[in-house]
């Protein structure tokens, strides 16, 4: 089987009506996603979004990062500055986010540019997280071919030993980054594919405007 055509949901848990999203699209967004996170079922994260990058060349990547925090209105995430990612926001900060929420029958799509947070909110973050994850993002060449699994479980634990119980240092070539949102789409499902689009666009004194969009 390789069709799936009749693989198909109607939607109608809720609708999306100008009177009700807020006029600012963080606002909005910080409202969904209380939403996604206090009904999402227990496998599912609501935090987890795609992040589709640039190359030189005009080639496009995406893969899944989860969100971590939303200051200022900047949406922050966290990898390895050397993986393919960061390379890429390296060569071309233009990027976007999507998230989906199939529980919600929701879609945000945010798009923009991105720039590494500083230092200090790396290594805030780099602590609070716990001590495992410390150590593979330390001895993990991100993105790089390697030998084999063994090969990364022995680095994890010649770096514990090294550390002998110490505190794992922040890698240098790890930390976040934060998207500035120029665009923001919200998507609400609706019965016959009538679904609700609200686009906000900031504009270039920094305000937002709003449009509705045909589904
Ligand atoms: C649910 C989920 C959450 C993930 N969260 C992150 C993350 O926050 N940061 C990260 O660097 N990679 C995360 N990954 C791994 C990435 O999808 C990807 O494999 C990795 O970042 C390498 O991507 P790149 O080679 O394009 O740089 C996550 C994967 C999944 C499935």
């Amino acid at each position: 089987m390789d069709k799936f055509y009749d693989l198909r949901r109607d939607y109608s848990r809720h609708g999306l009506d100008e009177s009700e999203i807020a006029t600012d699209p963080i606002v909005a967004f910080r409202q969904w996603l209380k939403t996604a996170i206090d009904e999402a079922p227990e496998w599912f994260e609501p935090t987890a979004m795609s992040l589709a990058t640039v190359d030189d060349n005009g080639g496009v990547s995406a893969r899944i990062v989860l969100l971590k925090s939303l200051e200022n209105g900047e949406f922050r995430f966290f990898s390895s500055y050397d993986s393919r990612k960061g390379q890429q926001l390296a060569d071309n900060p233009a990027a976007a986010l999507i998230f989906y929420w199939p529980y919600l029958e929701r879609q945000v799509r945010v798009e923009g540019t991105v720039e590494r947070t500083s230092r200090q909110v790396s290594q805030e973050y780099f602590a609070s997280r716990p001590r495992g994850s410390q150590i593979g993002a330390s001895i993990s060449q991100q993105s790089q071919v390697i030998a084999s699994r063994q090969e990364l479980e022995r680095l994890a634990a010649e770096l514990e030993a090294k550390l002998a119980g110490g505190e794992v240092p922040c890698p240098e070539n790890w930390g976040g980054y934060l998207l500035r949102p120029k665009r923001i789409e919200f998507w609400q499902g609706r019965e016959s594919r009538l679904h609700d689009r609200i686009l906000f666009e900031r504009d270039a004194d920094g305000t937002w405007s709003r449009c509705r969009l045909a589904p």
